[in-house]
């Protein structure tokens, strides 16, 4: 019977403290668009293709993470290109500064690179990633360059 208790106090806590965690994920992948780039600047990549969003906290339009809320997030991507017109490049960004220059050239074939990354991030903080001027990108319905992420726990 005490037994029987305490997996009621349980599920009953379990259930308050899962509605109070907010639920954050997305999975996107780039586009069907084939080459992207080279540009003369750097740009903000877009991931249009959703496979998840849970929270919306990833705006495709914008390309732009934003924390929903205080806590430790993880993010990953993989990219490829074809190296036709340069090698590949991806830059991650938190908050308008650069923490990480992925680039990749295949001497005969595709470029790729991937990365992940565990940020601790304030409400409102942002995390995207940038395609740096002179680099291309790939993606296709074949769905070779994504970008995932998710909450791990608030803080
Ligand atoms: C890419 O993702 C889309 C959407 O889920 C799917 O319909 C398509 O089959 C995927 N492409 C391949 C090659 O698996």
């Amino acid at each position: 019977y005490i037994i029987l208790m305490i997996q009621n106090v349980l599920t009953v806590l379990e259930a308050r403290l899962s509605s109070k965690r907010p639920k954050v994920a997305f999975s996107f992948g780039l586009s069907d668009a084939g080459r992207i780039g080279p540009f003369n600047t750097d740009i903000t990549l877009k991931f249009t293709k959703v496979f998840t969003n849970f929270g919306q906290a990833y705006n495709p339009n914008t390309g732009i993470f934003t924390a929903p809320v205080r806590g430790v997030y993880y993010f990953r991507f993989s990219a490829m290109n074809s190296n036709v017109n340069g090698p590949l490049g991806v830059q991650v960004y938190l908050n308008g500064k650069r923490v990480s220059w992925n680039y990749g050239r295949d001497s005969n074939w595709y470029g790729r690179a991937t990365n992940a990354f565990i940020f601790q991030l304030e409400k409102g903080d942002v995390v995207y990633l940038v395609l740096p001027v002179g680099y291309d990108i790939f993606d296709h319905n074949y769905n070779v360059t994504t970008f995932s992420g998710f909450l791990l726990f608030p803080v």
